[in-house]
């Protein structure tokens, strides 16, 4: 369907800088929101409020938040900004900003992306304020679970409920991520999916307005990325529940994109530059490059509204400015054009 309207979630600021070992100056980072902010991208994943004792280079992402609430929108449209929460901890940390530097602007539930839209989501703002959303974490193994949030998945579950409570009186949406769906550094390639679907299950109950099916690292493949979405389906998780995460260590996630729009999804997470990799799965790579995953969905006559040229720049200057090689093929293609 040539005329569908295709979601990017960009994570670049919080997956693809949360795993770099020297410390990244604030005001690149604040930088980095900014200029992506410019490139038709609507849906920004900019910091987390997780332990600075586990993953120290997300420490000032309340500097940022502080920053977004204090700019004045350069766009037409409201983008949305996520923030990743692991406890009501982090939900505090967070709230201790935004509630003091939130002036006025109330949080607006992001509007579904309708089917076959032309120009992508209606909005129900034309100010062009940002829109606050919260995600959280968990995982489709206990061993991944404990790595990186140092509890079991039910204990996980457990955390979320006052999180999610409070989001709700709050009116901000909660996305929910399940780690490790399509492998695990720690069990291995053979994740069960219904181990899966039952947790997204458990999240949407409990009030998650989207789940986010990682491939944390990258062992997913086109048999596998079906077999899960038709579980998810089996299991009555809705498509326009489901968003897709893909980090691309072995080179599959732009295949496994393609079967997830052929499954009917509409949502997909990536990070500008393929930068990232989570610090608690040993050797994956980044999520899948922006510049790419837009590219192949124009290809596919999809609609994104992300100007890949300006994009492009985006990825060349921030992979200088930490000092990686460009992980995006499109992205050099484009420049060298
Ligand atoms: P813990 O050590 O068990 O926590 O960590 P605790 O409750 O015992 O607290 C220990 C200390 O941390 C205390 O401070 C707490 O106050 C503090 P102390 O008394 O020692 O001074 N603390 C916090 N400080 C700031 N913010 C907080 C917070 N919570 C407690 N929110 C915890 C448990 C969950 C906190 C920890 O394991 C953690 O922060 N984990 C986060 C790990 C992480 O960020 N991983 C990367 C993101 S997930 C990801 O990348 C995957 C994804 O991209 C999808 C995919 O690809 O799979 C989303
Ligand atoms: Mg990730």
């Amino acid at each position: 369907n040539g005329a569908d309207y295709v979601r990017i979630v960009e994570v670049g600021p919080r997956d693809g800088l949360q795993n770099e070992k020297t410390s990244i100056p604030v005001a690149t980072k604040i930088e980095l929101v900014h200029r992506l902010a410019e490139t038709g991208l609507r849906t920004i994943e900019a910091g987390s409020f997780v332990s600075p004792k586990w993953v120290p280079q997300m420490a000032n992402s309340s500097e940022i938040l502080e920053n977004i609430l204090a700019s004045t929108p350069q766009s037409s449209h409201p983008i949305t900004y996520q923030w990743l929460l692991p406890n009501v901890r982090g939900l505090d940390n967070f709230l201790s900003v935004w509630q003091s530097k939130n002036t006025g602007q109330s949080a607006y539930p992001t509007p579904p992306p309708s089917p076959g839209a032309e120009d992508g989501p209606a909005t129900n703002t034309s100010s062009g304020a940002p829109i606050t959303e919260l995600s959280i974490f968990t995982a489709a193994t206990e061993s991944f679970t404990q790595k990186n949030t140092n509890c079991s998945i039910e204990e996980s579950l457990k955390r979320f409920e006052p999180l999610m409570a409070r989001a709700k009186e709050l009116n901000l949406n909660v996305r929910a991520y399940i780690s490790v769906a399509l492998g695990c550094p720690y069990e291995g390639p053979n994740v069960d999916p219904h181990k899966v679907a039952n947790l997204a299950v458990s999240l949407l109950e409990m009030g998650a307005d989207e789940i986010s099916v990682a491939d944390t690292t990258g062992m997913g493949t086109a048999p596998k990325t079906a077999e899960l979405l038709k579980t998810l389906n089996a299991a009555g998780v809705e498509k326009n529940d489901i968003a897709l995460h893909f980090h691309d260590t072995y080179g599959q996630a732009l295949v496994n994109s393609v079967v997830g729009l052929e499954h009917g999804i509409r949502t997909f997470d990536a990070a500008v530059a393929g930068l990232g990799g989570c610090p608690f799965s040993p050797g994956a790579t980044g999520n899948v490059a922006t510049e790419d995953l837009v590219h192949l969905f124009h290809s596919l006559g999809a609609k994104t509204g992300v100007d890949i040229e300006k994009l492009s720049e985006v990825g060349e200057w921030i992979s200088g400015e930490i000092g990686r090689a460009n992980q995006s093929r499109v992205g050099k293609a484009t420049l060298a054009q």
